[in-house]
C-alpha cells in the first residue's frame, strides 16, 4: 500500500512492443477490422457532406426560389441520414464485437497461464492483484482497442473531410479557423498529464480494493471472530478515499478541460463571424456562412475526443504491460520433452536422495533429506509445526521443485514424468481440503465427465461418506458452496479421502487433520484411513497414534532434515528425537 503510483512510460520501445503483441490479437480479425474502416469511411463521409449539401440548398435553391431543386435535394439529404444510421449500426456492432472477441481471447490466455503458474508466484502474489489482470485490466485493453482505435481513426477521417470541405468552400475563411489550433494543443497538452496522473492513481486504488474485498471475504471468520470488523473497514475506505480523490483529480482536470475547448471554439465562430460581416454579399454567401459555423461545430469535438482518446490510450498501454507480464511469468514447472505418460500405474516405490529445497532465495527449508519407501510401504512422517513434513509432500506432486538432490518414483526422477500423468499417481488427501461452487458429486468427480454416479458411490461408501452424503436433503446432488461452508471438519476429511480415492492412485499421501472430531466419527475416519492405504505405498503426517499404529517405519524430522528412522516401538525405546515428541503430546492420543 506505501508504495507509490507508478506513473506510466509513453512513447518509448515498450509500447511499440505491447502494440505488437496487442495487434498478433486482432490481426484474427482484420477481414473484420477491414470492413469496419470501410463503414467508418462511408459514415464520417455522409455525415460531413450533409452540412455542404444544405449549403446547396440554401445558396443554389432557396435563394433562386427553386422549390423542386430544394425538395430533391431534401430527399438526397434523407437518404443521407437514413443510410448513416444504418452504417453508424452495423459499424458499432462490429466494433463492439471484435473488442468483446478480443476480450475473450486475452482473459482466455490469461486465464490458462494463471493456471499453469507455479505455486511460487502464488506465494508472492496477492490474489486481487492477479484478479485486476485478469478482469480491469483486459477491459482497459478492449476499450481502447474497440472505443479507442476506431475513434481515433474515425474522428482523424471526420477532421480531414472536415477541412476539405471547408477549403473547398472558402480558403480564406479555413485558414481564419485554423487560427485557434495552436490554442487548442497547448490546452491539450497542459490537461494532459494531470489526467495521465489521476488515471494511474484510479488504477491503483482499483488494484487496492480488490485485494482488500477478497482478503476480507475469504477471511470473514477470523475478521468476525478477532472483531477486526472497523478495521478492515477503515482499510477498504482508505482504499476507497483514495480512489475517489484519483479520480476527482481527473474530473477536476476535464472539468476545466472541455469548457477551455469550447471557449476555443467560440473564439473562432466569432473570428469567422466578423471576417464574413465585412465581406458578406462579396465572395461570401449565407448558406457558406451556415456551413462553416456547422463544420466549426463538428471540428472541435473529434479533436476534443482525440485528447481524451490519448489517455485511453496510456491506460490501455498500462493495462496491457500488466497483462503481458502475467503471460510473461515463468512456468518453472513443466513438462520436458518426450515425457512420460502411459496407461500402466506406477509400482510405487519412493526414493529422496539428499534433496535440499528453499521456498526464498537464501532460506534453506530442506537440508540433505534421503530416505526411500519401497513399493507399498506405508510411512510417517512426524516432526514438530514447521519441520518440512508438508513441503517434503509438495515436493512429490512437484507442486514446487528441488532446489538440489533428487526425487525419484520407480527409479526415475520424477521430473521424467508427464506432470498430469505424475498427479495423476499420487493421491494427495491435504490438511484441509478446498471445495468448490457445486453438488457434492461434481466435488467428488472434480467435474470429470467420465466419472459415473455408481463409482463415486462406491467409493464414498468404502470410505463412510455415504451416510452423511445421503442424509442431506439432495444426497449426492446438494449444493456445497465455495470452501465448502456448509460442511464439518470431520465430513470434509471423509469427502477428501474419497476424493482421494475415486483416483485410484498407486500412492497416497495424507495430510492427517489436527482437528479434534467427535468419537464416533473418529472411528470412521480411523478405518476409512485403513481402506484408503490399501495395498498402496503410503505417506502420512500423522497426528493421531492410530494411524501412527499403521504404518511400517516412521521419520522424524528437525528444521528440516532427517534425524530418525524406525517403527514406533524401536523409536520409543531409542529415547530421542520421537521419543520426546510422543511425551510431549503432540499427538492426539486415541
Ligand atoms: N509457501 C511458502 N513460502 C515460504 N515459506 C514457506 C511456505 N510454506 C512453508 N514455508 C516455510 O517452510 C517451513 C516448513 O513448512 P511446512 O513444510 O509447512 O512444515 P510442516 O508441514 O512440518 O508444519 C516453515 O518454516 C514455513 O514457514
Ligand atoms: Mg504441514
Amino acid at each position: 500500500m506505501g508504495n507509490k503510483p507508478t506513473l506510466e512510460k509513453s512513447g518509448s520501445s515498450l509500447d511499440k512492443k505491447l502494440l505488437k503483441r496487442l495487434f498478433r490479437y486482432m490481426i484474427k480479425y482484420s477481414p473484420l477490422i477491414v470492413l469496419s474502416v470501410i463503414l467508418l469511411l462511408l459514415l464520417n463521409f455522409a455525415l460531413v457532406i450533409q452540412p455542404y449539401l444544405i449549403k446547396i440548398g440554401i445558396d443554389e435553391n432557396v435563394m433562386r426560389g427553386d422549390i423542386e431543386g430544394l425538395k430533391s435535394l431534401s430527399l438526397l439529404i434523407f437518404s443521407l441520414i437514413v443510410i448513416a444510421f444504418g452504417l453508424n449500426f452495423f459499424f458499432n456492432y462490429i466494433v463492439q464485437y471484435i473488442g468483446q472477441k478480443l476480450l475473450m481471447d486475452l482473459r482466455m490466455d490469461l486465464f490458462k497461464h494463471v493456471l499453469k503458474l507455479p505455486n511460487s508466484y502464488f506465494d508472492r502474489t496477492p490474489v486481487g492483484k492477479t484478479l485486476t489482470n485478469v478482469t480491469n485490466d483486459v477491459e482497459a485493453i478492449r476499450a481502447f482497442i474497440s472505443e479507442g482505435v476506431v475513434t481515433v481513426v474515425g474522428e482523424l477521417l471526420k477532421v480531414l473531410f472536415i477541412l476539405t470541405a471547408m477549403f473547398m468552400i472558402n480558403f480564406k475563411l479555413a485558414l481564419l479557423t485554423l487560427v485557434s489550433i495552436p490554442v487548442f494543443i497547448l490546452g491539450t497538452f497542459l490537461f494532459r498529464n494531470s489526467i495521465r496522473k489521476g488515471f494511474a492513481g484510479v488504477r491503483k486504488a482499483n488494484a487496492e480494493i480488490n485485494t482488500s474485498l477478497v482478503e476480507t471475504i475469504t477471511g470473514i471468520k477470523e475478521i468476525i471472530l478477532f472483531d477486526h470488523k472497523s478495521k478492515s473497514r477503515d482499510k477498504f475506505e482508505e482504499s476507497n478515499k483514495t480512489y475517489l480523490t484519483a479520480y476527482l483529480k481527473v474530473i477536476n482536470a476535464y472539468s476545466l478541460y472541455f469548457p477551455i475547448i469550447e471557449i476555443v471554439s467560440n473564439i473562432s465562430m466569432i473570428v469567422v463571424f466578423f471576417y464574413a460581416h465585412s465581406i458578406i454579399g462579396e465572395s461570401i454567401k449565407v448558406g457558406e456562412i451556415f456551413a462553416f459555423f456547422t463544420y466549426i461545430n463538428m471540428f472541435f469535438r473529434p479533436l476534443r475526443e482525440l485528447a481524451e482518446k490519448f489517455n485511453m490510450f496510456q491506460s490501455a498501454m498500462a493495462a496491457s504491460e500488466r497483462a503481458f507480464k502475467l503471460l510473461d511469468k515463468d512456468i518453472t514447472i513443466h513438462n520436458i520433452p518426450n515425457s512420460i505418460r502411459s496407461n500402466e500405474r506406477l509400482e510405487g516405490k519412493i526414493e529422496f536422495d539428499n534433496v535440499n529445497f528453499e521456498y526464498n532465495k537464501g532460506n534453506r527449508i530442506l537440508t540433505g533429506i534421503s530416505f526411500s519407501i519401497e513399493k507399498g510401504e506405508k510411512i510417517a512422517l512426524v516432526g514438530n509445526t514447521g519441520s518440512g513434513k508438508t513441503t517434503i509432500i509438495n515436493l512429490i506432486n512437484r507442486i514446487y521443485e528441488v532446489e538440489s538432490g533428487l526425487v525419484q518414483i520407480d527409479n526415475r526422477d520424477i521430473k521424467e514424468y508427464d506432470l498430469e500423468y505424475l498427479r495423476e499417481q499420487v493421491g494427495v488427501v491435504p490438511q484441509d481440503p478446498f471445495f468448490f461452487n457445486g453438488t457434492i458429486y461434481e466435488n467428488l468427480s472434480l467435474f470429470k465427465p467420465d466419472l459415473t454416479m455408481e463409482k463415486v458411490k462406491r467409493c464414498s461408501e468404502k470410505v463412510h461418506a455415504d451416510g452423511f452424503i445421503e442424509k442431506f436433503e439432495n444426497g449426492y446432488d446438494e449444493q456445497v458452496l465455495e470452501e465448502g461452508r456448509k460442511l464439518s471438519a470431520g465430513q470434509k476429511q471423509l469427502l477428501s479421502f474419497t476424493r482421494a480415492l475415486i483416483k485410484n492412485p498407486s500412492i497416497i499421501i495424507l495430510d492427517e487433520a489436527t482437528s479434534n472430531i467427535d468419537s464416533e466419527t473418529e472411528k470412521f475416519i480411523e478405518d476409512a484411513t485403513r481402506k484408503l492405504l490399501g495395498e498402496r505405498t503410503s505417506i502420512i503426517i500423522a497426528h493421531r497414534l492410530s494411524t501412527i499404529k499403521m504404518v511400517d517405519r516412521i521419520i522424524v524430522l528437525r528444521d528440516g532434515m532427517v534425524v530418525e528412522e524406525g517403527s514406533h516401538d524401536e523409536l520409543i525405546l531409542k529415547r530421542g528425537e520421537y521419543f520426546n515428541l510422543y511425551q510431549s503430546q503432540v499427538f492426539l492420543l486415541k
